[in-house]
């Protein structure tokens, strides 16, 4: 595994384990079973259900707490300051730890910068190790950044082959902060798995298209998070740390970037209508 040092000093893996859609009953054994297989850095979210899950995983895995890198999300029900504060100590019951290393608020809606408050109170309390945005845009990321006093260390966003965020990590990194991938083999969307190019270079490295799209991301020092609950695929993901694509394989698979998100887009109003607007809000409870 290699890691990446966070704006604050904070060692990280740069490939994690993702918790999305893995439901509270598989996934406290798909936990498990990840960090057997060598993942140390696993992402969840108060809106994945699945914090209970994850916290038995580690606390029956093994492994010491200070060996793996926990990630939890506020979600935006539990937006503004006294309820993110309550989320937060709720969110450290459920994972069965008394800090998580990376805390982001999950979507930028809803009071956020009293959300931002009470995690910057968790930060200096030690209750997390670092705090950072999911799925800021870059107006939106420069607006918290100027008005806070703690600076995000990361932005979680869509990213992967197809989706580079060129524009949005130009300014995440502006303020020294790191980009992160959700998605980032895209959900094997767009053929991602039979895309002849990654099937030609990953003949080359005897690797699988995907090892070759995830190795493009690491490679380009963005922090991966991937999911699976198939055992094989877990182990392939991370089988990512022998081979170096070259600069020319390097050069072609940034120029297969789209430059749109294929999932959602958080900045789009159709998008965001149809997800708070046309449902009603969707509550951590409800989602
Ligand atoms: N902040 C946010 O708003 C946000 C949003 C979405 C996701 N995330 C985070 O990012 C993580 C990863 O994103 P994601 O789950 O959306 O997408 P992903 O990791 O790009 O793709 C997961 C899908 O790809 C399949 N897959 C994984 N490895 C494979 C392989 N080697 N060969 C073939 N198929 C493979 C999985 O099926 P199997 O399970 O069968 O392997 C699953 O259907 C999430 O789990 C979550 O932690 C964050």
């Amino acid at each position: 595994m290699e890691y990446v040092t966070l704006s604050n000093g904070v060692e990280m893996p740069i490939l994690g384990y993702g918790t999305y859609l893995v439901s509270p009953e598989e996934c406290e054994n798909l936990v498990i079973e990840a960090i057997a297989n060598g993942y140390r850095s696993i992402d969840t979210a108060q809106a994945y259900y699945n914090e209970e899950s994850v916290g038995n995983a580690i606390s029956k895995c093994g492994i010491p707490r200070e060996e793996l890198f926990l990630t939890t999300k506020v979600w935006v029900s539990e937006a503004g300051y006294e309820k993110a504060k309550a989320s937060i100590d709720e969110s450290l019951r459920k994972l069965q730890t008394d800090y998580v290393d990376l805390l982001l608020i999950h979507q930028p809606y809803g009071d956020y910068y009293g959300t931002w408050r009470a995690m910057e109170e968790a930060y200096k309390e030690g209750k997390v190790r670092a705090i950072g945005l999911s799925n800021f845009a870059a107006d939106r990321f420069i607006d918290l950044v100027t008005f806070s006093e703690v600076t995000p260390v990361m932005n979680q966003l869509e990213t992967h082959l197809f989706q580079q965020q060129k524009f949005n990590r130009k300014y995440i990194e502006k303020y020294g902060a790191l980009l992160e991938a959700w998605s980032p083999l895209a959900r094997g969307e767009n053929n991602m798995f039979s895309n002849p190019y990654l099937l030609e270079v990953g003949k080359k490295y005897n690797k699988s298209a995907g090892q070759v799209a995830l190795r493009f991301l690491v490679q380009n020092g963005i922090v991966t998070l991937v999911k699976s609950s198939t055992p094989e695929h877990m182990k392939e993901n991370i089988d990512i740390f022998d081979f170096v694509l070259s600069e020319e394989e390097m050069k072609t698979m940034e120029d297969m970037d789209e430059g749109v998100n294929f999932f959602m887009e958080h900045d789009n109003p159709e998008q965001m209508y149809n997800f708070f607007g046309n449902h009603g809000f969707i509550s951590a409870d409800e989602n």
